[in-house]
């Protein structure tokens, strides 16, 4: 029988990668997504690159009935979840604190008590690296201590953390929450992205958008900072490692006892500048990416990498491409989009 798994946001940049790689890997992904920030024709995209349609319901996780429904209709089948849903603009979440703890915290809150009420124990959690804020010592490990979160967006991340923790000693399910670094690219088809609507977010969608001169010059927030070259460093990661690190991540849980919860980093492990990314963008691509120093952003990490061996020894987890092709993949897609 295949094994269904529920992937909430699964219509989402990282959910709709992970949906391809349990597909690949024998599972049957059964997508829940309420559409506020993704679309329906990633089905299509994903039927193309599988030559198979996943299941699909377009279900408002704030909503505990239409969750419980799925849950009902699929009663003994789901062998576990996979949660990326939630709302994650840093900046929006500073004007719209309420709708950010409201969504991430009740959908989060209602998924645990079907899950309760269903019998389903494994979960694997979106979390991020921005529950470490400003790490004191590099590489960070998941022993870090957790800081202050600088952001709305942020706080929801750790306070999430902090209810599956509870709810794991009280219940018997089966935890592991993934704290992402910066995922980024796109899948090798160019089929599949990161869709942006309005201005992004992140930097590599800002350097493919101003290298089509769609925009004019990339702001790079301060070259002060006590780094090799001033500029901030980060930890990217290929979406489609991090997709892949969910299956280890589920069939881990499902291998835990009751009443787990476990932490992994999902990290490349190297930390790049701006800069770097910005050179290394341009040798891979032929492309330049007119830049200009701006003032440093309230709230940046200087800089913030992960150490990933916990998730390599326990979760045989492990990064398959580099920052070149994972700066290729990005502008394949930024060029296949604008064609569209
Ligand atoms: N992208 C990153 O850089 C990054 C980094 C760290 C952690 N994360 C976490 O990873 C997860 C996925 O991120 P993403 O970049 O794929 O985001 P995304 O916005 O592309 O995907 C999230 C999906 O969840 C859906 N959704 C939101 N609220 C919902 C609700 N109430 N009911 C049903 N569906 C809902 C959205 O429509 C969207 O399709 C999020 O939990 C995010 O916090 C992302």
């Amino acid at each position: 029988m295949a094994k269904k798994v529920l992937v909430t946001g699964g219509l989402g940049y990282i959910g709709s990668h992970t949906v391809i790689e349990l597909m690949n890997q024998g599972y049957e992904p059964l997508i829940i997504d309420n559409l506020s920030n993704s679309e329906v024709s990633v089905l299509d995209r994903i039927e193309k690159i599988t030559g198979k349609r996943p299941e699909f319901q377009q279900i408002e996780m704030r909503d505990k009935e239409q969750l419980q429904e799925v849950f009902w209709s699929n009663n003994n089948q789901i062998v576990g979840v996979i949660h990326f849903a939630a709302v994650l603009l840093v900046g929006e979440s500073v004007e719209q604190p309420l709708h950010y703890y409201f969504n991430n915290l009740t959908s989060t809150i209602n998924l645990l008590e079907c899950m309760n009420e269903f019998d389903v124990k494994p979960i694997v959690f979106s979390s991020s690296c921005t529950v470490y804020g400003n790490p004191d010592q590099l590489p960070v490990s998941e022993n870090a201590p957790i800081k202050a979160a600088v952001s709305p967006y942020g706080n929801t991340k750790k306070v999430c953390e902090d209810i599956l923790k509870d709810a794991s000693v009280a219940h018997p399910i089966k935890v592991v929450s993934l704290r992402y670094f910066n995922p980024i690219g796109a899948h090798k088809s160019a089929l599949l992205g990161e869709f942006q609507s309005g201005p992004p977010h992140h930097l590599v969608p800002f350097i493919t958008e101003t290298a089509t001169g769609k925009r004019a010059k990339l702001n790079i927030f301060g070259d002060d900072w006590n780094t090799a070259d001033g500029t901030c460093v980060r930890d990217y990661i290929h979406v489609s490692d991090v997709a892949e690190a969910h299956i280890n991540a589920m069939e881990y849980a499902i291998k835990q006892d009751d009443n787990s919860f476990n932490v992994f980093n999902i990290g490349s492990g190297n930390g790049y500048s701006v800069l770097e990314m910005v050179k290394s963008f341009e040798k891979t691509t032929g492309k330049q990416v007119p830049y200009q120093i701006v003032a440093r952003r309230p709230g940046d990490v200087e800089a913030v990498y992960a150490d990933n061996t916990k998730a390599i020894k326990e979760l045989n987890f492990k990064t398959k491409r580099g920052i070149d092709e994972m700066l290729k993949s990005a502008w394949d897609w930024e060029q296949a989009l604008a064609k569209q």
